[in-house]
């Protein structure tokens, strides 16, 4: 059976940020370690008995199934909870909401709309709360992206990511974890669609110690050029919808096709969080071409989220 470090027992995950390179290290080493475990049909219950609550406010296919899947093979169990099902829904604060579900739970796996939500929830409650997307971030999407580039490039540091599109959720937890390996990461965005000028800020002050840069270009061929990945992301995101057609319009030049492709290194992985639409920020050639690394990061986002369980959870 793998042995887990234990410092990082009752830690919160809302956020990329509050993690340092080496705590975010480890969850990348021991994702690693369980895929591999995994792959070998070797058994790895780590949190024998343990229940994860998942908090959900919007949709999700990949994160429901890979939190609830991955607590399954730590050997604990996964309990969804719609958020409109639950009293929270009827104006229960998330204050009373956290401290109750702490004396039933093990940890809490949330998926909001705010920010502030996720963070109120993990002050209020005694064990780990995970952000599972919130309209700021989506912590464990990075994980599992920077596992599958570190898997598929051999390594992080140095290495080209380029973002194309608008600047969002992902954008920016992509964008705090590629500084926080020295990444050279650089994200083109129509005006208007850069990612959170805060996390802009520090994630450039967390680059420059790790020798990485963090670069905002509104030229899409720019960014691509001599890239070593190239990612994108819808749109339009949950919640966004009545805007939908403007941003199709304001976005049309930041699809990556065969064409935008080709300015990148010649062996550049292609990556997506999605669900992906299609013609819009990526064609299907691209999606299911030989460059797409987009199904290993899906299925990465279960090897990711077992090790910062395995890791987090008391
Ligand atoms: N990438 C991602 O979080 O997908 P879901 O919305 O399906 O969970
Ligand atoms: N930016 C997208 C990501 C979906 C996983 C959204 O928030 O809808």
């Amino acid at each position: 059976m793998i042995e887990v470090p234990q410092h990082l027992k009752g830690r919160d995950f809302t956020r990329l940020g509050s993690w340092n390179t080496e705590e975010l290290k480890t969850v990348l080493d021991v994702a690693d370690s369980l895929k591999e475990l995994q792959q070998q049909g070797e058994p790895h219950e780590l949190l024998p008995g343990r229940t994860l609550g998942m908090i959900f406010q919007k949709p999700s296919t990949r994160t429901r199934v890979s939190f609830e899947v991955g607590i399954a093979q730590l050997g604990g169990r996964g309990l969804y909870l719609a958020a409109n099902d639950l009293q929270l829904g009827r104006g229960e604060t998330i204050r009373d909401t956290g401290v109750v579900l702490s004396r039933y739970l093990d940890a809490i796996m949330i998926r909001a709309f705010a920010q502030d939500d996720v963070e109120e929830l993990a002050e209020h409650a005694d064990i780990p709360v995970i952000n599972g997307l919130t309209d700021y971030a989506h912590p464990c999407q990075a994980l599992a992206d920077l596992m599958t580039i570190r898997e598929k490039l051999g390594r992080l540091s140095g290495t080209r990511l380029a973002y194309l599109g608008d600047g969002n959720n992902v954008c920016v937890s992509l964008m705090v974890g590629a500084a926080r390996f020295g990444m050279r990461f650089v994200a083109a965005t129509p005006p208007g669609y850069e990612p959170d000028a805060n996390a802009v800020t520090a994630a450039r002050r967390a680059a420059v110690q790790m020798g990485g840069t963090v670069e905002l270009v509104s030229d899409p061929q720019e960014a691509a050029r001599d890239a070593d990945a190239v990612y994108t992301d819808v749109w339009t995101s949950m919640g966004q919808e009545d805007e939908a057609e403007k941003r199709r319009g304001d976005l049309a030049a930041y699809r990556i096709d065969s064409e935008l492709l080709k300015l990148a290194a010649d062996d550049a992985i292609v990556l997506h969080c999605l669900p992906a639409h299609y013609g819009e920020e990526i064609t299907e050639d691209v999606l299911y071409g030989p460059q797409s690394a987009v199904w290993d990061e899906a299925e990465n986002r279960l090897h990711a989220q077992k090790a910062l369980m395995a890791l987090t959870i008391a």
